[in-house]
């Protein structure tokens, strides 16, 4: 294989490229040069500015004017206050429609840099380069941002499509492990509700995809991994580009129980985690509802545990699971339009609340509770 690979967002002139290379960090001139604004503000967020100022340097001497915003984004300022502080230092530094944006970030700092592009001056251009698991196979391949007011999660945001991508997974090799799996519960994600080819190949390396040098290795089947999960991101974004084609968005699969999991523990579980504690109640729901086999289930519960994902949190009850569920209503078009596999790469929605559903969610809750895991020993952050 190349050493580098391209997929195409096609959606009249709002196309854009992800590619991914496995030198941009050491080279980054070879990339820059195509792009020739007039001032650029490369943002990034201090652990990335620790582990890469090297490459941030070279970054910043590609461009005639170019000014570093080293800036702190986690879950709890992910909001529309550090968007305004993007902005006002672009206004600040006369930034017109012509300039651009580049941010070098996992998917919190992401999101901020998105909508600040999508805003400022009714949008200006902004390049990607994510530097986490979620960012290259999710946050930063789509064209929304979702931004949290208080302790609600998501609640503004914008589509704003990037103007190009660009990917070295050689940023994984300082990732801490628990964001790594963070990002491979987003991948297996798509492998459950979209792709069995993806499953298998998820199912059969389990131990590789904990180790980041195989991300690395182009001919290695995570690099596999990653192009498929990348593609089939892609996919669903070009038949639903602005998602107003249709409320049943298979993505949504692990992302409606989880919005009220992260807000409920006030960021203290990461939004992996909380995609992955959707995932296995959906699952469960699946199989309840006889829509899914016992073997399916068993068979993606022990993916997500193996890896060392939880299945569990003592956050989720009955009633924030209600509390999601109508969350979701107002968001779906007044359905919850709630995901649910009905086999390995397929899925189907769930339209109304009933008695069956809040009962199934009792019982899924205790049966995913009962269930050992085996959570990595750093992960002290799900409640
Ligand atoms: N807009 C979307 O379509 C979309 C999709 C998926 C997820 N998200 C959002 O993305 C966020 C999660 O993103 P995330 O998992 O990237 O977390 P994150 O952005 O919080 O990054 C995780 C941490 O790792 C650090 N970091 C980033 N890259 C690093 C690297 N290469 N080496 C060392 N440290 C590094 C960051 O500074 C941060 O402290 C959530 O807020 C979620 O809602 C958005």
């Amino acid at each position: 294989m190349d050493n580098f690979i391209n997929v195409q967002v096609k959606k009249s002139e709002k196309n854009f490229t992800i590619s991914i290379y496995d030198d941009l960090i050491s080279n980054p001139g070879k990339y820059m040069n195509i792009y020739s604004p007039g001032k650029t503000m490369i943002i990034v967020t201090p652990s990335v500015y620790f582990h890469y100022r090297k490459f941030i340097d070279e970054l910043s001497n590609c461009f005639v004017s170019s000014i570093l915003e080293v800036i702190c984004i986690k879950e709890h300022n992910k909001d529309l206050f550090a968007v305004s502080y993007i902005c006002n230092l672009a206004n600040n530094l006369g930034f017109g429609k012509n300039d651009i944006f580049i941010s070098v970030c996992g998917g919190c700092c992401q999101d901020v840099v998105t909508t600040a592009a999508a805003l400022y001056k009714r949008g200006i251009r902004v390049i990607r380069i994510p530097t986490t698991l979620i960012g290259a196979v999710d946050a930063g391949i789509g064209i929304k941002s979702s931004l949290n007011i208080g302790a609600q999660k998501s609640t503004v945001g914008t589509f704003y499509h990037p103007y190009s991508v660009l990917i070295d997974l050689n940023f994984l090799h300082t990732l801490p492990s628990e964001y790594m799996i963070c990002g491979l519960a987003e991948i297996i994600k798509i492998g459950i509700i979209l792709d069995a080819d993806l499953f298998n190949l998820i199912e059969n390396n389990l131990e590789k995809l904990l180790q980041c040098k195989y991300y690395t290795q182009p001919s290695s089947r995570i690099f596999e991994v990653i192009y498929r999960a990348i593609n089939g991101m892609v996919s669903q974004l070009e038949i639903n580009f602005y998602e107003d084609i249709s409320f049943e968005r298979l993505m949504d699969f692990g992302h409606t129980f989880s919005n009220v999991l992260e807000s409920d523990s006030l960021w203290t579980i990461p939004h992996g985690f909380a995609v992955s504690i959707d995932i296995a109640l959906s699952l469960y729901l699946s199989y309840r509802f006889n829509l899914l086999s016992y073997k399916d289930l068993e068979r993606s519960l022990s993916i997500l545990i193996n890896i060392g994902l939880p299945i569990f949190s003592k956050y989720l009850t009955q009633d924030s699971c209600l509390r999601a569920l109508k969350k979701a209503i107002l968001h779906r078009g007044g359905e919850i339009n709630l995901v649910i596999p009905t086999a390995i790469g397929k899925g189907t929605f769930i339209k109304k609340i009933d008695d069956n559903l809040l009962n199934y969610i009792n019982d899924g809750l205790k049966y995913l509770s009962d269930k050992p895991q085996k959570l990595l020993t750093n992960i002290t952050k799900v409640g």
